[in-house]
């Protein structure tokens, strides 16, 4: 049988990743005024503060890009146009092993409530993929009976049942109070505004956790399908129960997918948007992620991710790249500690258009996949 418990240096792999994201909390609390670190909590409370302050001192919030300022007027709904060139359904399920695409046997179509049951078989290998209560299971591991494999512990904390359950019940707002993060309800009208050219496509949350954004997505009826994709299947199953919870929530053209973000299951060049929100920082390889986005990316689609950015007052600690080596070695964690090195990762993936925007530790990228 697969063992999915925590070997015992693993254990304190895991503990080691909490003591640090204790620390950089204290870090936050303690010492607000460090490289601009802490927007104060009214920031939460008055997120439009975020613009005005910029307005003011441009340093606090930089809106820049290789080529050009990104107008952030952009970003108001009104002036939202759904463009004709994108994808009207996902049809774009691969397999994880040879990703060629899946045919499957939902009917009468792909959501959340028809995935249970549903049986989906690789064209090439003709490996199957069994839907179960809450979500599709598109791992390559997927259906492995006694082989499974341990993630970095960057990966394996947001397993824990525990963590899925925190994480929108507090975890993630503390992503405001120490990290610069504007909060969900600015951060997606930053990102409704990289998205502009593809609305009305499909749309990838990876890494969603508990769906935070994913729900968003599809409550804004601006995407025509949403998969909500994470590593997690404890956190697809509080996504799960989120939705149920919510009245009117629109479940058709909405499906919840396990799935390793450097082994994406879907067929290249079919999706118009990827979304990554403070995640690239917990992938096991940045870059075997990027490229995997850029090769499912469809010509002219946009991917758009947030993370945090260790610069500014924190290039003065001596060894900060050997202290991120260490760290990166215990906890998988990737620290990023300037905005050329996402630039250049974004590059190296073929990806064009590089565009960012910061607040502190904060930083939103957007980059697009050549046409
Ligand atoms: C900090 S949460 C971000 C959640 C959400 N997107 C947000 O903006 O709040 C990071 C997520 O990355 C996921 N993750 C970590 N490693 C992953 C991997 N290898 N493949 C897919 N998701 C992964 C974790 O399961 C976790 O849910």
């Amino acid at each position: 049988m697969l063992d999915h418990s925590p070997s015992v240096p693993h254990r304190q792999r895991l503990l080691f990743l909490v003591a640090i994201t204790a620390v950089m909390a204290a870090i936050g609390a303690v010492v607000p005024g460090m490289c601009m670190l802490t927007p104060t909590l009214s920031l939460f409370k008055h997120p439009t503060r975020l613009f005005s302050r910029a307005a003011k001192s441009p340093l606090r919030l930089r809106a820049f890009s290789s080529t050009a300022f990104i107008d952030t007027k952009t970003n108001q709904p009104d002036s939202i146009v759904v463009e004709k060139e994108v994808s009207k359904s996902i049809n774009s399920l691969a397999c994880p092993v040879c990703y060629d695409s899946l045919t499957w046997n939902a009917v009468p179509g792909l959501s959340v409530d028809t995935i249970s049951g549903s049986t989906f078989q690789c064209s090439t290998c003709q490996k199957t993929y069994v839907g179960n209560q809450t979500h599709l299971d598109l791992t390559a591991t997927g259906g492995a009976q006694s082989y499974g494999e341990l993630m970095p512990a960057s990966t394996e904390l947001f397993r824990v049942p525990l963590i899925s359950f925190l994480y929108e019940r507090g975890w993630r707002q503390t992503f405001s109070v120490w990290g610069g993060f504007p909060g969900p309800e600015k951060e997606f009208e930053l990102i409704k505004g990289f998205l502009k050219p593809v609305l009305g496509g499909n749309i990838i949350d990876a890494s969603c956790a508990s769906g935070l954004f994913s729900r968003l997505f599809a409550k804004s009826g601006l995407f025509s399908f949403v998969v909500a994709l994470d590593y997690s299947e404890n956190m697809l199953q509080q996504c799960y129960e989120f939705i149920q919870q919510e009245e009117n929530f629109p479940k058709e053209n909405f499906i919840l997918v396990r799935a390793d973000i450097s082994r994406l299951p879907f067929v290249s060049s079919s999706v118009d948007a990827v979304h990554a929100g403070a995640a690239l920082h917990c992938w096991p390889s940045p870059l075997a992620a990027v490229a995997e986005i850029s090769r499912v990316l469809r010509p002219g689609g946009v991917f758009v991710a947030t993370t945090y950015i260790l610069d500014g007052g924190f290039s003065v600690i001596p060894f900060l790249s050997t202290v991120r080596q260490n760290v990166r070695q215990v906890s998988g964690s990737y620290i990023f500690l300037s905005e050329r090195e996402l630039e250049d990762l974004c590059r190296a993936c073929g990806l064009v258009e590089f565009k960012c925007i910061r607040n502190g530790l904060f930083v939103m990228i957007s980059a697009t996949k050549p046409s």
